[in-house]
């Protein structure tokens, strides 16, 4: 019997950077999101007894995966297994399985896919486990974040957050929706100025972010103070709030990145210009948006319906860089 998942990538509003403990992704601090309705990702799987990973582009070519992708996707299945364990329900998993990945993200999007595939994989896992145990979201959000801390947020739909938790078990930190899908219609103009593949994906980044000067506070804000106003600021659909204290955690998450040892500069001049661009704009024009950049130059453009024109018609009007739109998803489902 198979299973097939379909999810999508989150836009972070206040930023998972760093862990407690690298190997279990057990983050420092909470994050928050909005899970996005596109691009899709879909997974089946299958039972096997080794490990067969297949992925698929946008265009249906297949991708030649590297043996870092697929070493991923193997080390995600011990983690599951090891956290099905401490469930008493260890045996649930198949030895192994065959995963089917087909994609409709573009490459290097900037938008984080491995927050769509590992919460596609996990809806998957729970549905090829449901005779043995039936997870909840919440149980499912271990096992998306286990494979990827943020993914761990796109099992819901809407408004969610990585709970960070405090210990070193295994399923301490887990996802929680604040507000479904429903709630607040938002739009989210992505513009991305370079399609390179970025240097220093996050999974290298993250143990980095001790090194900095400036992570103690940064762990400490959002700890006292940020989280919370975020939260508030999307419940009460506060958008001038939610737009200081996102941008806010932006700014300062990619302070810590390029304070870090090795330095971590993501941002470009394109990066620079766009924010310093919306910023006058929606000053001149008092536009509701803000905008947010994850680890890479991608600038993600989150506004109201009302502004949504006028965003794009900016976007469009930046050369050289691609454009994609998507605004409030409902998270990871299982296809029938
Ligand atoms: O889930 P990871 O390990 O790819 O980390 C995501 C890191 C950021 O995209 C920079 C922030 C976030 O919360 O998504």
């Amino acid at each position: 019997m198979s299973v097939t998942a379909g999810s999508t990538p989150n836009s972070a509003w206040i930023k998972y950077w760093g862990n407690r403990n690298d190997a279990l992704r057990l983050p420092m601090a909470d994050s928050f999101s909005m899970t996005l309705d596109s691009p899709t990702v879909e997974i089946t799987l299958d039972h096997a007894d080794v490990l067969s990973v297949r992925s698929f582009n946008p265009d249906g070519s297949e991708k030649e995966l590297g043996a870092v992708h697929i070493q991923r996707f193997g080390k995600t299945l011990e983690l599951v297994k090891q956290y099905l364990r401490t469930l008493g329900v260890e045996d649930a998993l198949p030895a192994s399985a065959l995963i089917t990945v087909r994609s409709q993200i573009p490459p290097a999007v900037g938008l984080a896919s491995s927050s769509a595939v590992f919460s596609c994989l996990a809806r998957a896992i729970q549905g090829l486990i449901l005779p043995a145990i039936e997870l909840t979201d919440e149980q499912t959000s271990v096992l998306a974040r286990l494979g990827s801390g943020s993914a761990a947020r796109s099992i819901f739909g809407g408004f969610s957050a990585l709970l960070a938790g405090e210990s070193d078990a295994i399923g301490s930190a887990y996802g929680r929706q604040y507000a479904d899908e429903h709630h607040w219609a938002l739009y989210n103009v992505i513009l991305v100025p370079s399609m390179h593949e970025k240097k220093v994906g996050s999974t290298e980044g993250h143990p980095t972010a001790h090194t900095s000067p400036h992570y103690a506070a940064r762990v400490q804000a959002i700890r006292t103070r940020r989280q919370r106003e975020c939260i508030d600021a999307v419940l009460t659909k506060d958008f001038e709030k939610l737009q200081h204290v996102v941008e806010e955690d932006c700014i300062d998450m990619h302070h810590v990145m390029r304070t870090s040892t090795p330095p971590l500069d993501y941002l470009t001049e394109d990066t620079h210009r766009i924010t310093r661009d919306i910023t006058e704009l929606r000053r001149s024009e008092h536009l509701p948006v803000f905008y947010t950049m994850d680890a890479g130059p991608t600038v993600q453009l989150l506004c109201t319906e009302e502004a949504r024109d006028r965003v794009l018609a900016f976007a469009r009007a930046q050369e050289g860089c691609a454009l994609f739109e998507a605004k409030t998803g409902p998270g990871a489902c299982l296809i029938p």
